[in-house]
């Protein structure tokens, strides 16, 4: 697995989106899509420090190989990007389908991309270039009709005696955070707030030491500026204007309120020529999509070169997905996430009032969607005339809606189809979960009853995955309504804690209709799924469980054995049962 700042971001946790929602995020729903740019003075060692290749993601190099300021700073002399092109990035931009830009005003190096007056560490005044590309970006921004939004690292800095995380030029101990803050990062704050134009967000950076009054006290700081500038969710202690999951990360199901997801394109966000691990556009899309479907943003990075270009792999990729959006736009911008709080197997949703959007991801001649109590008036296919037939009814057994649809040759259709089902009024869904067309009856962790024994710790984290189960009188519930009884094969879907590589050994116990399987989470089988790219899940077979009759049915998963010592107990993504 690559190596990726792992940010565990609960729903609720200290990057989580807030009660009240800004007005200044209309746009930002609408958009969906946006381009992270990571540009600084580490694109010159690009992760090669010395000769030697520099492992971790390119930005860190400084922390990595704690060099000195002193050195770091002479990397300066040597920023020269004389191809860069503000308004190609934007064209770029525009033509992959993103609706905003965020760059990195100041990354945790401390090195301001702008002409910053009050720090004279700076690309005009440290560097032969000796221009503002900030500047440039926001004027093409303006002209393409693209919102610009500035990173700034609020709390590391490991230039500043006072910003957070270097130690090995400054002690700790004398560390005067506030002072930095004054001294550093309000001044900076407001150059950028008062000299580039409307600024849609400022995107705030791992708040590790920050504290709440300082939090707040930045983005009131913020909003005096520019009162319609969002603040992103890493300003820490959850007083962001939206939330912000962690690097990389697809959270398991639909999230209830306004989040981001910043990815990458390869394993790192600041450029290094070493790094070659690109996503395939297939891959990309599904990320997209995947987000779109939970009502989350997708904030996807480029790392140009010390001279200012943007890698060719990355900008061929996001043409691709700009060719996609051309024809399907109408499935991603402006849409809610799906109606259904759960994935779908081979399948992604999203809505808007009065249409739902069905991402086919492994499209087949026939399809057949469970669980909608909408009535569907109209079905297309995005950007064919290819007529797509469909049926409704409700099955006899289990009492469970289906929608069947008849779909046209899709085997040349380059990338994901979109299906558009017109419905009477909004989406509507059954309020339990319902088995799927092919038998297999999910049990997701974030959708469980969860009865807790006084003093448990278990909690369901926003990637689905169970945390802080150590408890043996905890449980886990569903009520799901099966249509087809019969013998079922029990499988748990779980992960090794974030820190290790192997699964522990905790015993589980799935029951249903009388029935249980059991047995220790052991010889597993790694999982290839969009998630498990970053952090790996495995799946273990139990057992069998016979369910002898249709109906609404309640499913329960247990720990009846917890290995002692292990602080995240039994993390598991939930069950899957499949007809045996
Ligand atoms: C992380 C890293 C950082 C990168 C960011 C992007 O928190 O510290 O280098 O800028 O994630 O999301």
């Amino acid at each position: 697995m690559a190596e990726f700042t792992t940010w565990r971001a609960r729903m609720g946790g200290r990057n989580a989106a807030p009660v009240v929602h800004h007005p200044g995020l209309g746009w930002w729903r609408e958009a969906r899509f946006g381009m992270f740019i990571h540009w600084g003075l580490y694109a010159i060692p690009a992760g090669i420090w010395k000769g030697e290749p520099v492992d971790g993601i390119g930005e860190w190099i400084m922390f990595r190989k704690r060099i000195p300021r002193a050195e770091y700073e002479t990397l300066a002399e040597q920023f020269n990007p004389v191809r860069f092109d503000a308004k190609a990035w934007v064209d770029l931009a525009v033509q992959a389908g993103m609706r905003y830009l965020v760059i990195t005003a100041k990354h945790h190096d401390g090195f301001a991309l702008y002409r910053s007056p009050c720090c004279p560490y700076n690309i005009v005044d440290a560097t032969p270039y000796g221009r503002d590309p900030l500047a440039e970006l926001a004027d093409a921004c303006r002209d393409a009709g693209i919102r610009l939004g500035f990173y700034y690292s609020q709390d590391q800095d490991w230039h500043d005696p006072g910003g957070s995380r270097n130690d090995w030029d400054f002690a700790p101990e004398e560390k005067d955070f506030a002072a930095y803050l004054e001294r550093k990062v309000k001044p900076q704050l407001r150059e950028l707030l008062t000299g580039y134009g409307p600024v849609g967000l400022i995107w705030f950076d791992t708040p590790y030491s920050i504290s709440r009054e300082h939090s707040i006290e930045l983005r009131d700081f913020v909003h005096r500026l520019q009162p319609d500038c969002l603040v992103s969710g890493r300003i820490g202690n959850d007083v962001g204007d939206y939330g912000s999951l962690g690097d990389n990360q697809i959270p398991a199901g639909r999230v209830q309120a306004d989040y981001e997801t910043p990815a990458t394109l390869n394993d790192t966000w600041g450029f290094k020529s070493n790094d070659h691990h690109w996503k395939s556009v297939e891959n990309l899309l599904l990320l997209l999509i995947d987000l779109a479907s939970k009502g989350v943003n997708y904030l996807l990075n480029v790392g140009p070169t010390a001279e200012g270009v943007i890698p060719e792999p990355s900008a061929e990729r996001l043409r691709a997905i700009g060719a996609w959006l051309k024809v399907n736009g109408e499935a991603i911008y402006g849409t809610q996430g799906s109606p259904f709080p759960y994935e779908h197997d081979g399948m992604r949703m999203t809505t808007r009032p009065g249409h739902l959007f069905l991402h086919l991801l492994e499209p087949e001649a026939e399809l057949v969607v469970h669980g909608l109590r909408s009535q569907v008036t109209g079905a297309r296919l995005l950007g064919s005339a290819a007529p797509v037939r469909h049926t409704q009814d409700r099955s006899a057994a289990g009492d469970v809606d289906r929608l069947r649809l008849e779909l046209p040759d899709l085997s040349d259709c380059d990338h994901v189809p979109v299906v558009a089902l017109d419905l009477a009024g909004d989406a509507e869904t059954d309020p339990l979960t319902v088995q799927q067309p092919d038998g297999a009856i999910h049990l997701h962790a974030h959708l469980a009853e969860v009865d807790q024994g006084p003093g448990s710790t278990l909690e369901v984290l926003s990637n689905g995955m169970t945390a802080g189960w150590t408890d043996t009188a905890d449980e886990l519930s569903w009520q799901v309504k099966v249509f087809a009884p019969g013998s079922y094969e029990v499988t748990v879907i779980t992960a090794p804690q974030y820190e290790t590589t192997e699964v522990n050994e905790h015993h589980l116990e799935v029951a249903a209709a009388g029935g249980a399987a059991g047995g220790p989470l052991r010889a597993a089988r790694e999982l290839d799924t969009a998630r498990s790219q970053y952090f790996p899940e495995y799946a273990v077979t139990l057992g069998r469980i016979a369910v002898d009759a249709p109906g609404t049915h309640r499913f329960t998963l247990r720990a009846t054995q917890v290995v002692d010592g292990t602080p995240d107990g039994v993390t598991v993504f939930g069950a899957t049962l499949r007809p045996a």
